[in-house]
């Protein structure tokens, strides 16, 4: 365990330290401008990861299009959102547990923006931080919500994304990666995430199809909200 913590961390430092180069190389302004008026969809941002990138690309002067369930806080993400500097704003509600829901944000996209340039899938279901209890249903609804949902509007959205050689930028886990206790059912959904996408990515590239893929993984980020694994 500790000589694959110990590659991971080399791995980690060393994309770390290339990212922070290009960033340093092209300067703020530019890494800025390269997202101003861009079409981006963001899920899962009615708070935590997901909101604060919302207002990120608000800063940068993107057309934004966010979703979750909860409608009021979406409401407001998206006032701060143009308060920000959006170039615009919008948002649709409902749950990610409906594969129509996801194809239709996307349509959504194309009929308010007339395209898209970046599709952020970020959304997260409900689990529980504890033993594997057994409960089938809950993994099956789980992997509809963390996996097939990215699946349904990546498909959706890929004719506009080939168009504008945009970008996926899927948000994953360090549970994704590598098996922790207590997390199984989370887990199996962000391992899932890595074995579509990273398998996608290199039929786009044997295809020569100019639409980048991001897997993120990240380690624990303190949104202030305990259920966040
Ligand atoms: N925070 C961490 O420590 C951490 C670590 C590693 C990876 N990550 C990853 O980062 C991403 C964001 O995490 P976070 O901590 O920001 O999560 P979060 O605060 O729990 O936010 C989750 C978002 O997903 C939405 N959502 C939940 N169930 C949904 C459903 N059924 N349909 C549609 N939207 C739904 C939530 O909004 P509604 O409730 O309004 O629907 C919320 O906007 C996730 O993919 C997570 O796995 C986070």
């Amino acid at each position: 365990v500790l000589k694959v913590n110990l590659s991971l961390r080399k791995n980690i430092k060393s994309h770390l330290s290339v990212l922070h180069r290009n960033c340093t190389e092209l300067g703020p302004n530019h890494v800025r401008e390269m997202l101003k008026g861009k079409r981006v969809i963001v899920t899962g941002a009615s708070t935590g990861i997901g909101e604060q990138m919302a207002y990120h690309l608000a800063r940068m002067g993107s057309h934004i299009l966010i979703t979750a369930r909860t409608e009021a806080k979406l409401q407001k993400v998206v006032e701060r959102c143009l308060e920000l500097g959006a170039a615009s704003a919008r948002y649709v509600s409902g749950t990610m547990e409906d594969m129509a829901f996801a194809e239709h944000v996307v349509k959504e996209a194309e009929a308010s923006l007339g395209g898209l340039d970046m599709l952020i899938l970020n959304h997260v279901g409900t689990s529980y931080f504890g033993y594997f209890d057994g409960d089938v249903g809950h993994v099956r609804k789980l992997l509809e919500i963390n996996f097939l949902s990215y699946v349904a509007m990546t498909v959706s959205a890929l004719p506009m994304l080939k168009e504008s050689e945009g970008s996926i930028v899927v948000v994953s886990s360090m549970a994704g990666k590598v098996g922790f206790p207590f997390t199984v059912p989370y887990s199996a959904t962000k391992f899932a995430l890595d074995g579509f996408f990273s398998s996608l990515r290199q039929e786009f590239s044997i295809q020569s199809v100019n639409v980048s893929i991001t897997l993120c993984i990240l380690g624990f980020i303190d949104t202030g909200k305990s259920s966040a694994v």
